[in-house]
């Protein structure tokens, strides 16, 4: 897709969402941009990131950092994986594919979301690289089941369960918007059962959430991340957690790693800015397993803020879709490739010959 004349092409992340929102319908840039309730969240997670200071160090002889990380015992070109996010159809008709095959060139890991609108099995196959499968907890137990055995049996090289969905957060544009899914995109690896409640457009009503309330359980429990760990061959990450004693109850429960996420904003607001609660959950697990962060990152600066505040790495979010909508496979793979650049100059400003040192550097909060 050509850029829109009038918008220069992107020096940075951000600048990829202006040429998004001339391409998308507006209620579809409200279901990517939006959050719950006021959006106090929302916007808590940048201003929380902003005032993370990072004291760089000097003289430390690097002239060109390793961007190189290991995550969950895997190498890979950065400390990044792309955040799963549902209906990528709605962004671009290659949809996650096309995300998939950019991150895959990337080097990155590609989180493939239980409500993507392609087949698991397509978008392994679309990749090189490595995909992690996103798991919502279905109402249905025989449908976890499946859904786990069809993600490994497609190479799903590692299961990151999202735990913070037990209903749908207020998302008050997509209530005003009555947004609803159009006709081509579906939730591809679910049964069609219960389709017609996220393709109805009901003026006042989200059809996404009302789609999410018949499908996903409500009121996960602690033995159901027993059982989900027992049955899992590959790492298992847990997303949404916030609180540091969720965080070593989820270590011990056998978990590889935790994604400290508010859902960029979307479930409950009010709920603190991601890198707010980072640094103790970090303190918390000592550790016992591996922490990565979402909601909020922009830039290859913000990675190094996560990285110094104790993070092995983070997860990006609506830039790529941003991306996505505005180039497919190509928009996302400059995005991915704008993002390496601003980590490496990041970390060569901070002195760090590789992500493992940037770890140690020291931060301030509040500027
Ligand atoms: C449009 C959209 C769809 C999302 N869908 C999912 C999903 O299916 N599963 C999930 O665990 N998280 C989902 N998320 C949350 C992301 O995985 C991630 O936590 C969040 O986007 C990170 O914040 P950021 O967008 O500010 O980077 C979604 C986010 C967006 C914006």
């Amino acid at each position: 897709m050509a850029d829109p004349p009038d918008i220069p092409p992107p020096a940075c992340l951000t600048d990829f969402a202006d040429l998004a929102r001339a391409v998308l319908p507006a209620d579809t840039w409200d279901f990517v941009d939006g959050g719950s309730g006021a959006e106090t969240t929302l916007a808590a997670n940048r201003a929380a990131l902003d005032r993370v200071a990072v004291l760089p160090r000097v003289l430390t002889g690097v002239e060109s950092p390793r961007t190189g990380a290991t995550l969950l015992g895997r190498e890979q070109a950065m400390p990044v994986a792309v955040a799963p996010m549902a209906y990528q159809k709605l962004l671009h008709p290659d949809g996650e594919p096309a995300l998939a095959a950019a991150a895959g060139a990337a080097g990155v890991p590609y989180v493939l979301s239980t409500l993507s609108s392609t087949p698991i099995e397509e978008v392994t196959a679309a990749t090189g690289g490595p995909v992690w499968f996103q798991l919502y907890w279905l109402r249905d137990r025989g449908l976890v089941a499946d859904l786990l055995d069809r993600a490994i049996a497609a190479g799903c090289a590692a299961l990151m369960v999202t735990v913070d969905v037990p209903v749908l957060g207020r998302r008050l544009r997509d209530v005003r918007n009555g947004f609803a899914l159009p006709p081509h995109v579906t939730a591809a690896n679910l049964p069609r059962g219960r389709d017609d409640l996220a393709h109805a457009g009901t003026p006042g009503v989200s059809a996404i959430a009302a789609h999410t309330g018949a499908v996903f359980a409500p009121a996960l429990r602690w033995a159901d991340l027993e059982w989900l760990r027992a049955r899992t061959p590959v790492p298992l990450l847990v997303k949404g957690i916030l609180d540091p004693r969720d965080a070593v109850r989820a270590a011990q429960t056998g978990v590889d790693a935790v994604v400290v996420s508010n859902h960029g904003g979307r479930q409950l607001d009010g709920a603190p800015a991601t890198a707010t609660v980072l640094p103790e959950v970090v303190a918390a697990l000592d550790g016992r397993a591996e922490v990565l962060l979402d909601s909020g990152v922009r830039s290859g600066t913000d990675v190094l803020r996560a990285l110094a505040l104790g993070a092995s790495g983070v997860l990006l979010g609506r830039p790529l879709l941003w991306a996505l909508a505005a180039g497919g496979r190509a928009g996302a793979g400059t995005a991915l490739a704008l993002l390496a650049a601003e980590l490496r100059d990041a970390l060569t400003l901070g002195g760090c010959a590789d992500p493992t040192e940037a770890r140690q550097l020291r931060t301030l909060t509040g500027g």
